[in-house]
């Protein structure tokens, strides 16, 4: 359940760096296998895709939760509320269940990322957005947005594997209500040759990209891995019908190294040209 009383599936399916000629596809299968979340974003330039597959899927709407992000060229409010509307229209749809701040880039737009917010506020406001959050947002990002904004994220989605357990960043969000979705969970597949994810694995009779997921799932974030290889699709959501002990949960987060494998939301600056 988020902080407004809507709910998420915790699992999905994330199209980051699918080709818009493969996204359909891919979203299909994922679909067929069970998948009921698709985590897309302007930037990935498949939402067209993401709402085709949808609609050929014979799903009810409101049966798929889709998430898309506002552009990092569209901060400014005026830009946003554009770029707002050309993701429904992309999508084909008439609201999203999650709209996010792809980045904070507080090294851009004058570090203004508050009148950014106050319009994605506008957006819930009027439906169209049923609920809003935040990506890449570190807990001092977040702050401001509490002491200079109305809505608190119901979300704040962050990269989050073995290798980065981001413990600070996740504690700030459960003091304050916001759930976590972590991205690239298998850290886009470095994690997965791992000795002790090895071990777990063999010993619970699993792939090392089951035991992963699964472990995302137990310590409570939402995950949503990417694949376009139709096994492996089936593969990662294949994760409810076993638990990790304990003692499994607490032997793969003692992997961290507060290794990032994308960008630091502090220095990133990348604005699509
Ligand atoms: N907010 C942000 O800034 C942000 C940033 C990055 C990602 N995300 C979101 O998070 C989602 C997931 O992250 P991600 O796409 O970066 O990485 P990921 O899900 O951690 O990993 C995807 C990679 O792992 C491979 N893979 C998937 N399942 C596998 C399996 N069972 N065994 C072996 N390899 C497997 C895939 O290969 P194949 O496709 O070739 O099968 C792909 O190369 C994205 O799609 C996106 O929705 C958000």
């Amino acid at each position: 359940m988020l902080n407004n009383g809507r709910t998420i599936p915790q699992f999905g399916f994330g199209v980051f760096q699918i080709k818009p000629a493969d996204t359909a596809e891919a979203v299909a299968t994922a679909l067929r296998a069970g998948y009921r979340h698709i985590d897309t974003a302007e930037m990935y330039g498949n939402e067209r895709e993401v709402g085709e597959a949808i609609a050929a899927s014979g799903l009810d709407r409101g049966d798929v939760f889709v998430t898309s992000k506002l552009s990092n060229a569209s901060h400014r409010p005026e830009d946003a509320r554009k770029a707002f509307d050309g993701t429904l229209d992309a999508l084909g749809f008439d609201y999203v269940d999650l709209f996010l701040i792809h980045w904070p880039l507080p090294t851009r737009y004058d570090g203004d990322y508050v009148s950014t917010w106050r319009t994605l506020e506008e957006f819930y406001r009027d439906g169209r957005a049923r609920s809003i959050g935040v990506s890449n947002f570190q807990p001092h990002h977040l702050r401001r947005l509490h002491e200079e904004s109305e809505i608190t994220p119901a979300i704040n989605q962050i990269e989050i594997h073995p290798y980065l357990t981001q413990d600070d960043v996740r504690g700030f969000c459960a003091e304050h209500q916001i759930a976590v979705e972590a991205w690239s969970p298998i850290a886009q597949g470095l994690v997965l040759t791992d000795p002790t994810l090895d071990e777990i694995a063999r010993r619970v009779g699993r792939t090392p990209a089951q035991v992963v997921l699964r472990w995302h799932i137990e310590r409570g974030d939402i995950v949503f891995p990417k694949s376009v290889t139709p096994e492996r699709i089936e593969e990662n959501i294949e994760i409810f019908g076993f638990e990790l002990s304990g003692e499994d949960v607490e032997a793969i987060s003692a992997l961290n190294r507060n290794e990032r494998t994308g960008p630091d939301p502090d220095q990133f600056d990348y604005i699509p040209g």
